[in-house]
């Protein structure tokens, strides 16, 4: 039987989960794909914690990233460490040492997506990140494989799930905003530090990865609006309530004939809109095309088991890629120019 060995960067919230996915999930991916994956080796920073899960799942810990990048033995490695550095080297140099590379880091993806993807494609190698935006649903592949025969004018929605599950929290059990963040935090839904979570940079880094994948287009940061939902009070979000409205975090991305617009900003939703029924993690992503009309893809945003089975879906296909022999091709196209709208166009 065929193997795909895989080194994981970072053992937390989702890495735990890829490691339980995994081992649930591989004789269902073996059976569909003639491949078992197998994680071989963990990089972690401080191994004496989880020598427990290192013997039930049977991994080696390894705390120098050479152990896997320079490892003949490894094809694919996972990226679930957050934040921008070490993982961009890291990242890097697993690609061109021939390793595939699956990630769940929109910060990364979002502001180096395109050395990473030129790097994959130097070298062959399959770089996939589904996980990065809106956590369990898979929206990327759904905006890359199902709109070919269709145009994309509008993507918006709910994608970050730590506001939203403390929008919720406020509101239907009457909590102060460090309360709902403080349950956010030890649910696992938040960043390591979640002011990119509350100030809407995490969401903005989700709509310019979105803007990839609908638009062809690659936003900078200094090309957003962002503002987060900091300094909204439970009493904000009670006025709301008694006019009809939810409050909710939205980014939104579109494009018409004058370019490109993206902002992330907290909004008044009517409680009639199907977005304002989305509670607590969960998020949901509405798509206006031309010819669809609308869809909406609602699921969990953040968590770590949804989360790692989007990641460990991303290594079954990569199985399946491996045993069909498919090309690899880029996970999103863009193109290299920018058109921007004005906010006021
Ligand atoms: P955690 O903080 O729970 O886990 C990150 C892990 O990586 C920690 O165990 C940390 O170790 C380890 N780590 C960090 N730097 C290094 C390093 N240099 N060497 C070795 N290990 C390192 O984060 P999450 O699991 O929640 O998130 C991981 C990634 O997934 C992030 O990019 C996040 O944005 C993304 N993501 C998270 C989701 C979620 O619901 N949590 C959903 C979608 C994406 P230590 O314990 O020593 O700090
Ligand atoms: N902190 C992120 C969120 C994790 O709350 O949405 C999922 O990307």
């Amino acid at each position: 039987e065929k193997r795909l060995k895989i080194g994981l960067l970072g053992l937390g919230v989702v890495g735990s989960g890829v490691v339980k996915v995994i081992a649930q999930n591989s004789a269902k991916i073996l059976s569909a794909t003639g491949i078992k994956l197998e994680v071989a080796k963990v990089l972690v920073r401080d191994g004496e914690d989880k020598k427990a899960i290192a013997d039930t799942y049977g991994f080696t810990l390894v705390q120098d990233i050479t152990a896997i990048t320079e490892d003949p033995e490894i094809d694919i490695v996972v990226e679930v460490m957050g934040k921008i550095e070490p993982a961009k080297s890291f990242i890097l140099s697993a690609l061109k040492h021939g390793k595939h590379v699956v990630s769940a880091n929109k910060d990364l993806i979002a502001q180096y997506g395109n050395e990473l993807v030129a790097t994959a494609q130097q070298n062959e190698c399959y770089f996939y990140y589904e996980a990065s935006v809106a956590g369990g649903i898979p929206i990327l592949r759904t905006l890359s494989n199902s709109f070919l025969a269709d145009e994309i004018t509008e993507v918006f929605g709910i994608v970050n799930g730590t506001t939203n599950y403390m929008l919720t929290q406020m509101v239907e059990n009457h909590l102060a905003y460090e309360t709902a963040l403080k349950q956010a935090q030890t649910l696992g839904f938040a960043e390591s530090d979640p002011t990119n979570d509350v100030d809407g940079i995490d969401a903005a880094y989700k709509a310019i990865i979105l803007t990839r994948f609908a638009f062809e287009q690659d936003l900078k940061m200094e090309n957003l609006t962002i503002k987060g939902i900091r300094g909204i009070e439970l009493a904000d979000l009670e006025l709301a309530q008694q006019l009809g409205y939810e409050v909710k975090l939205i980014a939104q991305t579109k494009n018409s004939n004058n370019g490109v617009y993206a902002d992330v900003s907290p909004k008044l939703v009517a409680k009639n809109h199907p977005l304002a029924s989305i509670r607590n993690e969960l998020n949901g992503v509405f798509v206006k095309s031309t010819g669809i009309g609308q869809s909406m893809f609602y699921g969990p945003g953040a968590g770590s088991i949804p989360t790692a089975t989007s990641v460990v879906n991303d290594l079954a296909v990569i199985a399946q890629n491996t045993a069909e022999n498919v090309k690899v091709r880029p996970f999103a196209r863009y193109k290299s120019e920018i058109k921007l709208q004005k906010a006021s166009d």
